[in-house]
């Protein structure tokens, strides 16, 4: 990427367009100039929204392409770092029945966060987009994120999952509320 490389940032869907609950269809072919275009977006859109991943339903585009990273932060040093990935048509088996609940938000339902149990202990698997395989044990909040952007490409947000529903809102309300 040169100096001056334009941005392609990608408005992100809001919860309540019905592009996000349609299901994606799986990437064909790989290594293809629109795929990589795709990706370049994704990635480009992720960091302007300050995001841990995002789906290609998210910007409209019903495809099984899914990217997430997380990287080292001081001001949150008890969140792990996850290595910035590409995956496209994942599939995932989860490796343990037990679940953890945990807080997670969404670019689609901006300002909000909500409680959700997730698998601690999955194994996925994907392409990235020249189409080398990609296979990879995770837990905790890596297992999350991935299942989370599992969903999107499901048709499926997070607060369709929330059990504790007294825990759904508005995240300035809920951290107030908590003071
Ligand atoms: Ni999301």
């Amino acid at each position: 990427m040169t100096v001056n490389a334009p941005m392609t940032v990608r408005k992100v869907l809001r919860m309540g367009d019905p592009r996000l609950r349609q299901v994606a269809q799986p990437v064909t072919v790989y290594d293809t100039a629109e795929l990589h275009e795709l990706i370049v977006d994704m990635q480009d859109t992720m960091a302007a929204y300050d995001g841990a991943g995002l789906a290609a339903t998210q910007i409209g585009v019903m495809q099984r392409v899914m990217i997430f990273g997380v990287d080292t932060n001081p001001r949150y040093p008890e969140v792990e770092p996850i290595e910035m990935t590409v995956l496209i048509n994942p599939e995932f088996t989860v490796l343990s029945d037990e679940r953890e609940n945990g807080w997670e938000a969404c670019l689609s339902v901006p300002g909000m966060r909500g409680i959700v149990p997730r698998y601690t202990h999955i194994q996925y698997r994907g392409y990235d987009e020249f189409g080398n395989l990609i296979e990879r044990e995770a837990s905790g909040f890596h297992a999350r994120v991935f299942q989370h952007e599992f969903d999107h490409l499901q048709g499926i947000l997070y607060p369709d999952k929330i059990e504790d529903r007294l825990s759904f809102g508005f995240t300035d309300e809920l951290q107030a509320a908590d003071a």
